[in-house]
């Protein structure tokens, strides 16, 4: 039914507050999310951007403030409420097991399970190539140990499993922190290709430079409040940097 109305966003954050003892991490936030947006939260260090995206995951319940998810209110705050309610987080070391292949590691702690405890490694490997495909990500071969894989491709496998979880609205940290140009890329397009299929991304990056290319919104914290929100199409690379240095 949700998907039906277009109007109604996915996420919705209602005067969010959070306070760790007199630090006040992010002041009275305010913010409706649409499907298929790709939004950036950037800002100085210690702005609140990984406070907010603890908050989504469920990792931090808000001080006060609630958040709804597709006009429902989140009534407990933990990462398995989250997911339920379609939110997961790509953090940034991925949590991949590099011994494992790239199904096991889609499939990771939600294995199928064919007899019992013994896991249906052709359906697995079947469904993860699927949603590889999906999105256009390239592996050398299914049944290779994710170890080996470029730091793209890794980020590839951990968005598949993401999305294997029943994810709608994900949350990347910091996609490409230590990739080069051309892994990156692939990560843009990839992060391109789930908002083709209507899912919602949240991005948190340092790099402006990726942000212009891929995310459709900016929002800007300082000091836990949320000082800017821009279309990407109707502002500047020099706008977004006075707003967060607050340099007029
Ligand atoms: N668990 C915590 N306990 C106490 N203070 C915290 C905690 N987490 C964050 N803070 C404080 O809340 C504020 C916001 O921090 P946060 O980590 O959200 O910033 P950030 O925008 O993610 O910064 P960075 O770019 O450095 O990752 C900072 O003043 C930080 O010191
Ligand atoms: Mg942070």
């Amino acid at each position: 039914m949700e998907q039906s109305n277009e109007k109604i966003p996915v996420l919705a954050m209602k005067n969010v507050t959070k306070n760790f003892g007199n630090i006040e991490a992010l002041k009275n936030i305010k913010l409706d999310i649409y499907k298929g947006e790709i939004v950036a939260f950037v800002g100085d260090n210690g702005a609140g951007k990984s406070t907010l995206m603890k908050i989504l995951s469920g990792n931090y319940a808000p001080t006060s403030g609630h958040i709804e998810v597709f006009g429902k209110k989140i009534e407990k705050f933990n990462p398995d409420n989250a997911l339920s309610q379609g939110i997961t987080t790509v953090y940034q070391d991925l949590a991949l097991v590099d011994y494992l292949d790239i199904s096991s590691n889609i499939f990771l702690g939600n294995e199928i399970l064919k007899i019992k405890f013994f896991t249906d490694k052709k359906t697995m490997r079947l469904k993860s190539q699927e949603i590889l495909n999906e999105l256009s990500i390239n592996i050398p071969s299914i049944e290779s140990e994710v170890g080996q894989l470029s730091g793209g491709q890794r980020q590839g496998v951990a968005i598949a499993r993401a999305i294997n979880q029943g994810g709608k609205i994900l949350i990347l940290d910091e996609p490409t922190a230590a990739m080069g140009l051309k892994e990156s890329r692939e990560v843009y397009n990839t992060i391109k290709k789930l908002s083709e299929k209507s899912l919602t991304i949240m991005i948190v990056s340092h790099n402006l430079q990726e942000v212009f290319n891929i995310a459709t919104r900016i929002c800007i914290l300082r000091h836990g409040e949320l000082i800017g929100d821009l279309k990407t199409s109707e502002t500047t690379y020099s706008e977004v940097v006075k707003i967060i240095t607050g340099v007029a």
